[in-house]
């Protein structure tokens, strides 16, 4: 990316999944900020009214909508992107300078891939980019950097997280921790983790969550998948995953720390002792508004946290016992890229068939651990992006009926 070059200096953005719980809060970040952002491009899978009702506001050059029957009504002006292409295609105009990706699966790896290569910053949420991915996209992202630091090491995009940002409030606050440190200071990245809604919930009691009781998170409102993996932790587990490429750092040096009030979202620990953390209210306008920003901090409509209302904050070990979830995700990262592939594409069946009752609680670490049993080992070479999408549909089809053995 060079500087920004619209007409009138904003930057111009494209976004994947605007419909979504990620996506409708970028879009009130890109709303409150349109002195400084240009919304070039839209997308979303099913949801035609909500897209179109966006199109009508931000008036986008382009808009996709992965439902090809659904028809709609856009503004003089605005484009329709047609067929399997359709995202890679918007992430990579020439008029596009920020890729934001809001999607979950793997839909959105092969645009944020092409996005990178095109000379495009990427934010992102989706979790498939850097679970499955890890190995390529931050490839990329360091060969950007390295070329804007060969030029000058002072450019601010000559950091492969300039690149490549993180959107989960957990690596946003290691990110903000990280500024300005040297990289031979870390010691430790700690994560924090809500808990979920059965934090303290007997093992016995687990085959009796129901969706609705698991749909039920306790301090951040997000879509159905991230909801029902914060209850298994099977998020956390993922996101220690993430974290591993993102900050190359070894999966010995990650720690999980249950913090239920979700007020501190994630801290680094360096080498002299001096731990630091990340506060703030649970929403995540917060980080997505920081990934556009970063270095800089604009005013947000987040309500900022009252440390005297908390009164304390709570930390306790996660209980692996009752939430294998963790270890089978951390074991999986170990392991290497074929097996978190394998996971994160699991996870995926896992949380869909309890959503449609036909697996219970327990049963999605039982299937997490089957698949990365059975997909986990493959390979000595890391996958590329043909690979990781045939291997996904591979594991899809594997677990997507009957019953799952240990
Ligand atoms: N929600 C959070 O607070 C949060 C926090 C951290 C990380 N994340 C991660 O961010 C990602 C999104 O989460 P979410 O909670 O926002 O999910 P969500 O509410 O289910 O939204 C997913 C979005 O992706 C769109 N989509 C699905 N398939 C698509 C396709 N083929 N082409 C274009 N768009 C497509 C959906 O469109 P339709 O609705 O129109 O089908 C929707 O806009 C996940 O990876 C999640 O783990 C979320």
């Amino acid at each position: 990316m060079s500087s920004p070059s619209s007409a009138d200096g904003r930057l111009r953005v494209a976004l994947l999944g605007s419909s979504g719980s990620i996506g409708r809060q970028t879009v009130d970040v890109l709303e409150a900020h349109a002195d400084r952002f240009e919304v070039v491009a839209l997308a979303t899978g099913r949801n035609a009214a909500e897209l179109q009702a966006q199109a009508q506001r931000l008036r986008p050059k382009a808009v996709a909508l992965a439902d090809e029957i659904a028809t709609l009504d856009l503004p003089t002006g605005t484009t329709r992107v047609r067929g399997e292409d359709a995202l890679l295609e918007l992430a990579t105009r020439e008029d596009v300078d920020y890729v934001i990706v809001g999607t979950g699966g793997v839909v959105s790896l092969r645009p944020t891939l092409a996005a990178l290569r095109a000379g495009k910053v990427v934010a992102t949420a989706n979790k498939e980019t850097l679970v499955a991915g890890g190995h390529l996209v931050m490839a990329e992202a360091r060969e950007q950097a390295a070329r804007r630091a060969a030029a000058n090491a002072a450019d601010p995009l000559a950091t492969p997280l300039a690149w490549l940002r993180p959107i989960d409030s957990e690596h946003s606050a290691i990110w903000q921790c990280l500024v300005g440190e040297p990289r031979n200071g870390i010691a430790r990245l700690v994560l924090t983790a809500s808990g979920g809604p059965f934090l303290d919930t007997p093992a016995d009691a687990f085959a009796a969550i129901t969706p609705e009781k698991a749909l039920k998170h306790p301090t951040w409102t997000m879509g159905a998948k991230i909801t029902i993996d914060s209850a298994t932790l099977a998020n956390k587990g993922l996101e220690v995953i993430e974290a591993h490429w993102l900050y190359d750092v070894g999966y010995d040096a990650i720690d999980v720390v249950v913090h239920p009030q979700s007020v501190v979202h994630s801290a680094v620990l360096f080498v002299d002792g001096s731990l630091k953390a990340q506060l703030g209210t649970p929403d995540m306008r917060i980080p997505i508004q920081y990934a556009l920003t970063h270095p800089d901090r604009l005013v947000s409509p987040a309500a900022a946290p009252d440390l005297v209302a908390a009164a304390h904050l709570d930390f306790r070990a996660p209980d692996e016992g009752r939430f294998p979830a963790l270890r089978i995700a951390r074991e999986a990262g170990r392991m290497g890229p074929h097996a978190s592939a394998a996971l994160i594409a699991a996870d995926e069946v896992a949380v869909a068939r309890f959503l449609d009752r036909t697996l219970d609680f327990p049963g999605i670490p039982r299937l997490l651990e089957a698949a990365v049993t059975r997909f986990g080992g493959s390979s000595p070479q890391a996958p590329d992006i043909d690979e990781l999408v045939a291997l996904d549909r591979e594991v899809r089809a594997a677990f997507a009926t009957g019953p799952v053995t240990p």
